[in-house]
């Protein structure tokens, strides 16, 4: 038995922050239940689409081992449809804009005399405050939380992750919030309401940076480049391009073939324990006992100097000789892995983090499968659901409906 068989998740999520949610669920376990518009779907369904025709991978690669059921929630029909569906889940997961739960005529208290033992989770940009009613997307989250404006380069522009924190993260967030509320309703007998902002989960992702705000009262941050470099430190936490944020300097630096390939470069950690083992790799071990260079502190204001000297030995290997080299000697580093390397990564395979996945109308595709291993509860990776796949299994097998009803609700276009 899964972990979280027998629950069942009302998933009214769309684009990319409640489906991350609920995909995480539905690979623990959980029946998804997936309520899309009739003839429309997910946006994302047919946004970015590379396969004509087919659902794209933007959809598929975040609503796997869900089933899809169109209802229209607008009309009279679909709004008793949606009320039983209420009756019959456990958990209900929406990441609407604000207010249009509460305009369909879902507000959190009717949700709760439909059923006072369901969870109800959402996600939305902000949370109560001035910009409690903004429509909030992936972008806007990383720059409202903080993660913009301490990413990039000094004196450069505020810059965007790839990682998908604002969204991916949220979601990875709200998981977290309907697990503690279900083991909460174990005891209580009664549901809550969940609510997780974007901007609140991308400040808790960035909160060394919050750190380092309150550090600077007490004087430059030495581990910045920018203090080994003499630029005065402003009133807020700096960018710090690719600085390590812990307290062991480090840096990314080139590699061997780094002039045609954008992707040879190293992370290189020049972690205090491990100074030595880095002196001798790189051919400077006179650095060992020299007391210009033998501690992290009189290290900090040459920062440039010392990360010349690795790069210098960086330069003459691989990205992946500097692993296997540095690895044994217990110096961290990390190569820097295209998305490429990492899709054809044979270990990423065999653990399930990359999967293959058939899906009937755009064939093989890769996605990543359940990063979170269980050894009771294994996931597997389920293709996503065509837009209302399991319409008429869901309507009679949860809530009953028999085939005349289910042929009314057809009829005036309800699902
Ligand atoms: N039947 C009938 N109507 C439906 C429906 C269904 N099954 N599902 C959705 N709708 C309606 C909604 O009720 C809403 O109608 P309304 O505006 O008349 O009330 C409409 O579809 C659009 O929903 P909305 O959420 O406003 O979508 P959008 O495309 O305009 O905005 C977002 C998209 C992501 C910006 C917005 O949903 C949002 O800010 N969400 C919260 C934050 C978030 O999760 N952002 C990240 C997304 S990855």
């Amino acid at each position: 038995m899964k972990a979280l068989e027998g629950v069942k998740i009302l998933d009214m999520t769309h684009v990319q922050s409640g489906p991350t949610c609920t995909q995480l669920l539905a690979w623990f376990g959980a029946d998804v239940i997936k309520v899309e518009r009739p003839g429309v779907g997910d946006a994302t369904r047919k946004q970015l689409v590379d396969v004509p025709g087919a659902d794209s991978l933007y959809f598929t690669m975040l609503n796997h081992n869900k089933r899809s059921v169109t209802v229209n929630t607008k009309t009279e029909r679909g709004k008793k449809i949606l009320t039983r569906l209420i009756e019959e889940c456990d958990v209900m997961v929406e990441n609407f804009a604000p207010g249009a739960l509460d305009r369909m005529g879902f507000s959190w208290e009717n949700i709760q005399k439909i059923n006072p033992r369901m969870i109800y989770a959402s996600v939305k940009g902000f949370g109560p405050g001035d910009y409690s009613d903004c429509k909030v997307y992936e972008n806007v989250a990383q720059c409202a939380g903080g993660s913009a404006s301490t990413t990039g380069h000094l004196g450069d522009v505020p810059m965007v992750t790839g990682a998908q924190i604002g969204d991916s993260g949220t979601g990875l967030h709200l998981a977290l919030g309907i697990v503690t509320a279900l083991f909460h309703r174990e005891h209580s007998g009664k549901g809550q309401r969940v609510e997780c902002a974007m901007q609140d989960g991308v400040l808790n992702l960035c909160r060394v940076k919050l750190r380092d705000q309150q550090r600077l009262k007490a004087g430059p941050l030495k581990e910045y480049s920018q203090f080994s470099e003499n630029i005065l430190f402003g009133e807020a936490t700096p960018r710090a391009g690719n600085d390590s944020g812990g307290g062991q300097p480090g840096r990314i630096l080139k590699c061997k073939g780094w002039e045609k390939d954008p992707d040879a470069y190293t992370y290189f950690i020049t972690q205090a324990a491990v100074w030595k083992n880095i002196c001798d790799v790189i051919g400077k071990p006179e650095w060992k006992e020299d007391s210009e260079w033998a501690t992290p502190e009189v290290r900090l204001p040459k920062l440039n100097e010392m990360f010349d000297a690795i790069e210098a030995w960086t330069m003459t290997k691989t990205k992946f000789e500097v692993m296997e080299i540095c690895n044994p000697l217990n110096i961290p580093v990390g190569p820097i892995l295209s998305m490429k390397e990492l899709s054809e990564d044979e270990n990423l395979r065999k653990t399930g983090t990359v999967v293959e996945v058939d899906h009937p109308e755009r064939g093989k595709y890769l996605t990543v499968g359940n990063p979170i291993k269980l050894s009771d509860s294994p996931s597997e990776v389920v293709r996503s659901p065509l837009l209302g796949e399991h319409t008429d299994e869901i309507l009679k097998d949860v809530i009953g409906l028999s085939d005349d009803e289910i042929a009314a609700a057809k009829e005036e276009g309800a699902v």
